[in-house]
């Protein structure tokens, strides 16, 4: 599926460059247990202590960034995968119905064709989320959360999706400095 503005191309994992991480994937989905996929993990204090916390679940992570990834992949238990990689490729690469869980914690408000937001996005969520599947979206900015609202905001409301104690760097400033913060938590529908 193609994705506008995906970094690097949606169609990333059909290159031949990239079977070794498909492997990675493949193989890690393998494992038994729910899913939880967080695009955006950046320094992953929330995905590894996800991970530590529900260690029946899986759970992988995309982040664009080289160096974060390298950080957090040193500290991730058997049952936490980071990868370098725009999330909406890796969502594209997961067999349909196959996530449980969906976190993006402030995302990053790019504001033209790279808005993640997308109704391509959307789509591909839909795709990859098992029916009653959450998605997870926190953010500081008004007018992405207007975005993500006009993209799933039909969906019904949920509870939020299994989360840790730990804050991720953004949730740690905006608590310090009084910002406002907006949540969309919506389940996919069930059959
Ligand atoms: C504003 S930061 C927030 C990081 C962290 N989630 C937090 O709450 O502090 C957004 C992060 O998402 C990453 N990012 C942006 N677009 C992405 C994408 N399409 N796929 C994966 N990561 C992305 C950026 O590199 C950055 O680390």
């Amino acid at each position: 599926m193609r994705i506008p503005g995906t970094l690097y191309g949606s169609l990333l994992f059909e290159r031949p460059e990239h079977r070794g991480t498909v492997a990675r994937v493949e193989s890690f989905l393998s494992r038994p247990g729910p899913l939880g996929v967080e695009i955006g993990f950046d320094h992953g204090m929330c995905l590894l202590d996800r991970a530590r916390r529900f260690p029946a679940a899986n759970w992988l992570g995309a982040e664009v960034r080289r160096r974060r990834v390298d950080a957090v992949s040193r500290h991730a238990p058997e049952n936490c995968l980071p990868l370098r990689v725009d999330g909406r490729a890796l969502l594209a690469l997961l067999p349909p119905g196959r996530v449980d869980w969906l976190y993006v914690l402030f995302p990053t408000p790019f504001g033209d064709r790279r808005e993640l937001f997308s109704p391509e996005f959307g789509e591909v969520v839909a795709r990859s989320l098992r029916p009653g599947g959450i998605v997870y979206i926190r953010t500081d900015v008004a007018t992405l959360h207007a975005s993500a609202t006009a993209v799933l905001g039909s969906w019904a409301r949920s509870e939020p999706p299994p989360l840790g104690t730990e804050l991720s760097r953004r949730e740690r400033v905006c608590a310090r400095d009084g910002i406002a913060v907006y949540d969309l938590c919506v389940r996919s529908k069930s059959p």
